[in-house]
């Protein structure tokens, strides 16, 4: 509490402190050895490039640089461009580098002798490998870096402080597995699995509570840090349009097999049947019905645009190795919490083999599932 003085009289306003609160972490793995994030991100990797067209309408249309030149997008100051759960690089380069460009395109086509100057704001959890980051930073970038650590559910800028926010395959991890699914007196215990199915109803809706209270507290976190008028763009996994599974998806059926594959070990006596049953995926994949409530429910941001991405890796065969070694790199943190490091490369042999078994369905499954993009802008109070 601070006291401070308003129309001369004294008055006690709340200040805001940020803390963050305690939830789970799992950052991709770090470095740029065989198994790093940095090595294995190529499917995220076409989802940014996908969603380059996105940015470029989002910036050309929905951006009024014109009527807020002097004010809110003032040239002579810095602009502010943040990337959500940016992880170690180097996918995050490439979409602030687009960032960059199209903003500043935008601004030259208005200020023939004004630069502008970006500052780009890094954030990630606390324990990300931003070592990693920093050490890979593009040497010819256009823009000044900073990292921000931190979860996203709570405020990590001060207020109004940015007006270009970016978050890429990240939002779909949520911030704690829902409690109830690892209550064994709860209807929605998940025993036997790593995640939903979409067929045990209670397990579903204890996930998607749990993200709904999630995405509510990253947009009320963005209300405050983004300008009046200032634009997100948002890319997350999502479940495809109609009445489909999410077991039916690509990515669901990955998670299932990994929770195969974590059974073939308790099988063997590796690990026990208890910690598999403790263990969980905190990820939900929204579906757009869901994201277009959630968003409208929270009133902050206006949806000026929601669809699906056309990811160019859906044109190529299925890749049972460079899949498995793509989603060790993304699990590898959360397993090694749950089972230690020694069982990793007995798992993922076993993983891969399953993929290459299930090849054919794994082709055509893929191709079905849903990159979503949204564009919001702050609502102008
Ligand atoms: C799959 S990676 C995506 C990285 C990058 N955006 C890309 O497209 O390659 C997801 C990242 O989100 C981060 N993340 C997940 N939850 C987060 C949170 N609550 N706050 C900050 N970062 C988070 C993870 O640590 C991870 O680095």
């Amino acid at each position: 509490m601070a006291p401070t003085m308003d129309n001369n009289t004294t008055t006690i306003t709340t200040v805001e402190i940020i803390k963050e609160m305690p939830e789970e972490a799992h950052p991709m793995k770090g470095g740029d050895d065989l198994n790093s994030y940095s090595q294995n991100s190529c499917y995220q990797k076409g989802v940014i490039e996908a969603a380059k067209a996105v940015i470029v309408e989002a910036v050309h249309e929905k951006m009024d640089l014109e009527n807020n030149i002097i004010t809110t997008f003032d040239p002579s100051k810095p602009f502010r461009i943040a990337d959500f759960g940016c992880s170690t690089g180097p996918n995050t380069f490439f979409a602030m580098q687009n960032i960059v460009e199209v903003v500043d395109n935008r601004y030259k086509s208005l200020l023939k002798n004004q630069q502008v100057e970006f500052h780009v704001y890094f954030n990630d959890h606390a324990n990300n490998d931003f070592n990693m980051l920093f050490r890979s930073l593009p040497q010819n970038r256009d823009y000044f870096a900073a990292g921000a650590p931190g979860s996203f559910y709570s405020r990590v800028f001060p207020k109004a402080s940015l007006h270009f926010a970016h978050c890429s395959y990240a939002l779909h991890w949520l911030s704690k597995v829902p409690k109830e699914i690892q209550d064994k007196n709860s209807p929605a215990y998940n025993k036997g699995r790593i995640h939903y199915t979409g067929t045990e109803k209670q397990v579903v809706k204890a996930y998607f509570s749990q993200f709904q209270k999630d995405l509510d507290s990253f947009l009320k976190a963005r209300a405050q840090e983004i300008v009046g008028g200032g634009l997100m763009v948002i890319q997350i996994p999502g479940l495809p349009s109609g009445e489909v599974l999410f077991s039916r998806t690509g990515a669901g059926m990955l998670h299932a097999l990994l929770g195969s594959s974590l059974m073939d070990l308790v099988n063997m006596g590796i690990i026990s049947e208890e910690s598999v049953d403790s263990f969980n995926l905190p990820q939900y994949h929204p579906s757009i019905e869901e994201l277009e409530m959630l968003i409208e429910m929270n009133g902050s941001f206006t949806l000026e645009k929601i669809g699906a991405l056309n990811h160019p890796m859906k044109n190529l065969a299925f890749d049972a190795q460079m899949t498995s070694l793509q989603v060790r790199a993304i699990m590898e943190g959360i397993l090694t919490k749950q089972f230690g490091d020694k069982i990793l490369d007995q798992l993922f042999e076993i993983y891969t083999n399953k993929l290459q078994e299930n090849y054919i369905v794994f082709d055509k499954e893929i191709r079905k599932d849903a990159d979503l993009f949204l564009i919001l802008k702050r609502k102008i109070n």
